[in-house]
């Protein structure tokens, strides 16, 4: 049984793993509860009403095991439905642009990528946060969806990966880019590919560790800092419970209990 007291980190799917890694190296004495939307991930190449629903099912359904903190660890949910989310459940919640928009702000880039889902980059929401702080910033956006499922099937390794990296950075050719954005929760497990061709001078900025570091602060800011104890993992899946335990523990690193992982049928959403 999942206590009370848990933080609850939703993604589409297995992507934000990325981010519960780095959860769990910062705060481990934190009861962690991972949605993964499995069944309907991607959500990147959907409609911002479709998003939003698709989101608030999954929530409701998560708030059911009284949890005190939620993070949306995708970037396509927190780019659409995070006003929505704020208004339905009255509790301490984050998503990941904010994090991500301020890690780039601490470094001296001035031109930068940004990649992310076709709906994350429609949504124009990382130009517009980054320019609100630095105006001077050159910003380029690539929406690079295919990089979903290369993660999703576990072909991170794949030449075909590679190739796919290398069409999608074909726009950059001739320019200079200092820092480029991961802005989606499955872009850091390609990260070698991607550093490869965009070039080792280019820094890659990720939401995982600036979003534990944004969740440390706000559970302590309210008081909800767990103390020293042994924690919990839980997970529950929309669909392909196996698939995700294998995934999960190899990202993860660790041994996953699939007694721990449960399947819950949309139709109960
Ligand atoms: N989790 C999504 C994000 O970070 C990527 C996968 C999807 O398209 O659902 O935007």
């Amino acid at each position: 049984m999942q206590s009370q007291s848990s933080v609850a980190i939703f993604d589409s799917g297995l992507g934000g793993l990325t981010v519960m890694r780095e959860i769990m190296q910062l705060l481990p004495y934190e009861d962690l509860i991972y949605f993964g939307d499995m069944a309907r991930v991607p959500y990147g190449g959907r409609g911002s009403k479709t998003i939003v629903r698709y989101a608030l099912e999954c929530i409701r359904f998560l708030m059911k095991r009284k949890i005190k903190c939620l993070v949306i660890a995708c970037h396509t949910v927190s780019a659409y439905a995070l006003q929505d989310l704020a208004r339905e459940f009255g509790l301490p919640m984050l998503g990941v642009i904010e994090p991500l928009v301020q890690e780039l702000c601490k470094t001296d880039a001035k031109q930068i990528l940004i990649l992310g889902t076709k709906a994350t980059i429609a949504s124009h929401i990382y130009p517009k946060l980054i320019l609100e702080k630095k105006p001077s910033l050159k910003i380029s956006s690539i929406a690079a969806p295919l990089f979903v499922p290369f993660v999703e099937e576990g072909l991170i390794h794949h030449p075909a990966c590679d190739l796919v990296v290398q069409e999608y950075l074909k726009p950059l050719a001739g320019q200079k880019i200092d820092a480029a954005l991961l802005a989606c929760t499955h872009y850091p497990l390609i990260k070698k590919a991607i550093q490869k061709c965009i070039g080792r001078q280019v820094t890659l900025i990720e939401a995982g560790p600036p979003t534990a570091h944004a969740l440390f602060d706000l559970l302590a800011n309210k008081l909800l800092l767990s103390p020293p104890r042994r924690s919990k993992l839980s997970f529950i899946v929309t669909d392909h419970r196996e698939k995700f335990c294998s995934h999960a523990a190899a990202f993860l690193n660790r041994p996953i209990d699939p007694h721990d992982v449960e399947e819950v049928d949309l139709c109960s959403l």
